[in-house]
């Protein structure tokens, strides 16, 4: 897995964040199995409860694409210390990518702290209690 390009990529990505309102731009880069990379970033919205995460933003467009099988996300911000994906982020990579996703978060030192989704999110809620009933 290339993570130096994935990181450029989540860097790339912050650049075109849409964060009018809180000033916070946030980048994410998505990898799949064969390499294939997907960028997000946040998405505001005046009317503030619509803003959409840029780990969403990924995920989402990986989605459509029709992507199903996933190796790591970076995501990056400028704050000084790393950015973890919010917990609403979470539970979509869990139904997107999966468990086992590595999440790579990237600090502006280039320092990258790196966590397996079922750390970030254990005892997730998914299809499988939807499907145990
Ligand atoms: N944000 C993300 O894009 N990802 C996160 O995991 C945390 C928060 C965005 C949402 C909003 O546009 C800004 O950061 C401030 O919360």
């Amino acid at each position: 897995m290339d993570i130096e390009l994935l990181k450029q990529k989540a860097l790339e990505a912050k650049e075109k964040a849409y964060a009018p309102y809180s000033g916070f731009h946030v980048g994410a880069a998505l990898m799949t199995k064969d390499g294939k990379i997907y960028q997000g970033a946040n998405v505001e919205n005046a009317s503030y409860s619509l803003t959409v995460c840029a780990e969403r933003t990924a995920a989402f467009s990986a989605k459509l694409a029709g992507e199903s099988e996933f190796e790591a996300i970076v995501i990056t911000s400028d704050s000084k210390d790393f950015t973890p994906p919010c917990g609403a982020c979470r539970q979509v990579l869990a139904e997107l990518c999966g468990e086992e996703l590595d999440v790579i978060l990237l600090r502006p030192d280039n320092k990258t702290k790196t966590f397996k989704l079922k750390e970030l999110l254990p005892f997730s809620f998914g299809s499988k209690q939807l499907n145990d009933v």
